[in-house]
């Protein structure tokens, strides 16, 4: 491979330099182009071959299903990680030993109680509010009530902005719910490991103990493993484009919840189960279906098909089908949309239209199954996904103030009007 591009424009040759990543990736590096050719920017519209970033935290590998965190595989971190050793090793690059593991979490738990304040914003918002919108407020919110967490020019500041956040993040994903709920608004118990916590806080009833299922537990686990992080996918690259301004990590992190609600985006997974329930109330006639997303005039789509990035398969789609076997199984829940899903991927992984396009299930086709079989609330779902992409979020935000980016400001290509002489409004 060459170490040098060349661009030719109107004759003039232009050399840019080649970057190699370590897996082999290649980019031109164009940083120097606009000033080379005095003015000449490139173009492309919803970054589908621009990199934004150099980082080292999420390898992924669209054609050959390859998922890595900092270089450990997706299917070895869900098998034999917790989700609280896949946050400290997306965050501070490597797995904790013992002693780091239970430093972090006692540091969030010290962290785990928002201003009781925070409550009156929450009761301000309607009961039918999405509990996404909710929780990008309140997250932004939580800045006012702990200022410090922006100024984060040591390694100390940006230590404690991050367990304060891992900390609180939890009490708002549950309090949301609640609220939605008409449950009283309680916190956490620090005796927990984080996802038993998290499960207690959402689903304590105020009159009687909470009792943890272990599958659960599991369950809630793993699939926040999975969607831990997902290198510079929408919500993320949000987070760092925000947090490049050097606005604080709580805001940056509001702006990666608001992208992440989308159901291009986070929000299929509610998307997913819709459709499915929908398909079962209209007769469960998946070929019908199948023929409305293919049709050009039919603005539906098969939420929980197709990637940006994998074309071959999502290896988190893999895992998460089996899990979802495994935890309807164990739970002995027998859920009819288990086999529309099943009978839909299979129609979809044989239709022309989808080979053609190379769309596969993605991380979202299941995952609404087994939240659903969880007990949590459909309009939870793209929420629970939020607090599975919180360290993904938070260590690309560091990895950005470390590496020192400057601000992001794209460039564009200016269509429309040139000069035209003001016109007086009776003119008009
Ligand atoms: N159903 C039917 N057709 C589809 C679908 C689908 N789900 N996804 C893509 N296509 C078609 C699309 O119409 C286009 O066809 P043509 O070439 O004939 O115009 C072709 O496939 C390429 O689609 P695209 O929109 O250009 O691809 P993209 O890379 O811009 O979009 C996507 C990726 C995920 C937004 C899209 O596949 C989609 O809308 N999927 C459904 C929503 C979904 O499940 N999103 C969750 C993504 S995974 C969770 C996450 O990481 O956020």
């Amino acid at each position: 491979m060459s170490d040098k591009a060349t661009l030719e424009i109107n004759g003039d040759k232009f050399e840019f330099p080649v970057k190699i990543g370590s897996e082999n990736e290649v980019a031109i590096d164009i940083k120097a182009l606009r000033g080379a050719t005095n003015g000449v920017i490139t173009i492309d519209p919803g970054y589908k071959n621009t990199g934004s970033c150099e980082s080292a935290i999420t390898f992924l590998d669209g054609e050959k299903g390859i998922l890595r965190y900092r270089g450990y595989s997706i299917e070895e971190l869900a098998e034999k990680a917790d989700f609280l050793e896949v946050a400290y090793l997306l965050i501070f690059g490597e797995l904790p030993n013992k002693e780091e593991l239970d430093k972090f979490h006692s540091d969030i738990k010290s962290h785990a109680v928002v201003d009781d304040d925070i409550k009156k914003i929450l009761d301000a918002f309607p009961k039918s509010a999405h509990p996404m919108g909710v929780l990008s407020s309140l997250t932004s919110a939580l800045t006012a009530f702990n200022p410090s967490s922006v100024d984060v020019n040591s390694d100390e500041a940006m230590y404690n902005a991050i367990v304060r956040i891992l900390g609180k993040f939890p009490v708002l994903v549950a309090w949301t719910m609640r609220k939605k709920h008409g449950l009283p608004l309680d916190y956490g118990d620090n005796s927990l490991g984080y996802v038993e916590n998290v499960l207690k806080m959402m689903f304590k009833s105020p009159t009687q103990e909470y009792e943890q299922n272990p599958i659960l537990v599991n369950a809630l686990d793993k699939l926040l493993i999975l969607h831990a992080d997902h290198e510079q996918n929408c919500s993320t690259s949000t987070v760092r484009i925000t947090g490049s301004s050097h606005a604080g990590l709580f805001v940056s992190l509001a702006a990666g919840i608001s992208a992440l609600w989308g159901p291009l985006h986070g929000g299929a997974n509610q998307a997913v189960l819709e459709m499915l329930e929908a398909i079962k109330e209209d007769g469960g006639d998946t070929k019908k279906y199948m023929a409305k997303a293919k049709d050009k005039n039919d603005p539906f789509r098969l939420m929980g098909f197709g990637h940006r990035v994998y074309k071959n398969f999502d290896p988190r789609a893999k895992i998460i089908k089996v899990a979802a076997d495994e935890v309807l199984g164990d739970l002995g829940v027998e859920d009819p949309i288990l086999d529309i899903a099943k009978g839909l991927e299979k129609e979809a992984l044989e239709d022309q239209y989808f080979v053609d396009r190379k769309l596969y299930p993605n991380v979202d086709f299941y995952s609404g199954i087994i939240y659903r079989a969880m007990g949590i609330p459909v309009e939870m779902f793209t929420v629970m996904f939020a607090l599975g992409r919180l360290p993904g979020w938070i260590a690309q935000w560091r990895e950005m103030r470390m590496r020192k980016e400057p601000i992001g400001r794209p460039r564009q290509l200016y269509i429309g009007e040139t000069y035209r002489a003001f016109k007086p409004i009776e003119k008009r």
